[in-house]
């Protein structure tokens, strides 16, 4: 346990697995939100599953685990190989070039998890914490009205795709990382990977993006 948060190796693991699952999250997430796009009262009725019932509350709880966990490691190994790489800039070897996304994941996972700050006082906090604290003038709207009251906004919008553009690039690079430090890393195999991480990002990515965009020119239709 000790050398799994002490080592570089071991901390590099730990940000595979907690970053896998937050993959499978996202994936679950982004298409329980596609279904607003088909039927608000379907989306309703999920949004009342995942409310203040006992398991939604221990899911939340084992997610915010997994995003803590993530992001202190990702800090930590960051700074751990600037300060063993010194001054030295990034070392880039003949045939391959280092991608941007990879040598600026810590910037951008940042703005992920500041974003999701903001998003999680847009949602969360007026959805399943109102319905747990019983605070009722938060609960007044339904999640459907909530989540289309917001991107009726078509600035709201920009700056949610914006947040998921971050997270692509994120994403690109990140889920490659974490399937080559679970095993996955021979050399057939390197470039499908590549591949693979590239098609999962760009799923997750337009799937949320669907949301926003909709319910942008769904406001200016009416
Ligand atoms: C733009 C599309 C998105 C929409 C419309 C959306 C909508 C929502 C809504 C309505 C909730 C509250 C659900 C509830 O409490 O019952 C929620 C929670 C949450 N969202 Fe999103 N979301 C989007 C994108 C994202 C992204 C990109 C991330 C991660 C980077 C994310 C992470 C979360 C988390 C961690 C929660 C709390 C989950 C929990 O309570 O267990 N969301 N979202």
């Amino acid at each position: 346990m000790y050398w799994l948060v002490m080592s570089s190796i071991g901390k590099k693991i730990v940000m595979s697995i907690s970053g896998i699952f937050l993959v499978l999250f996202l994936l679950f997430h982004m298409s329980m939100n596609l279904v607003l796009i088909f039927s608000t009262v379907t989306y309703d009725k999920i949004c009342g599953i995942l409310g203040a019932n006992w398991y939604a509350v221990i899911a939340t709880v084992i997610l915010a685990i997994g995003v803590v966990v993530h992001v202190v490691c990702g800090v930590l190994l960051t700074l751990q190989n600037m300060k063993a790489r010194g001054a030295d800039e990034y070392k880039v070897s003949c045939k391959t070039k280092v991608e941007w996304a990879a040598k600026n994941m810590l910037i951008l996972g940042l703005v992920i998890f500041f974003g999701l700050i903001i998003h999680l006082q847009n949602f969360w906090y007026k959805m399943q914490f109102a319905d747990l604290f019983q605070l009722g003038s938060l609960d007044d709207k339904s999640g459907s009205q909530l989540v289309i009251n917001l991107f009726s906004n078509p600035i709201y919008s920009f700056i949610y795709i914006l947040w998921l553009v971050a997270l692509w690039f994120h994403l690109t690079h990140g889920i490659w990382s974490s399937l080559q430090t679970v095993g996955l890393n021979n050399k057939i195999w390197f470039c499908r990977l590549k591949l693979i991480s590239n098609i999962i990002a760009t799923v997750i990515m337009i799937g949320f993006a669907v949301v926003p965009i909709y319910f942008t020119f769904y406001a200016f239709i009416k």
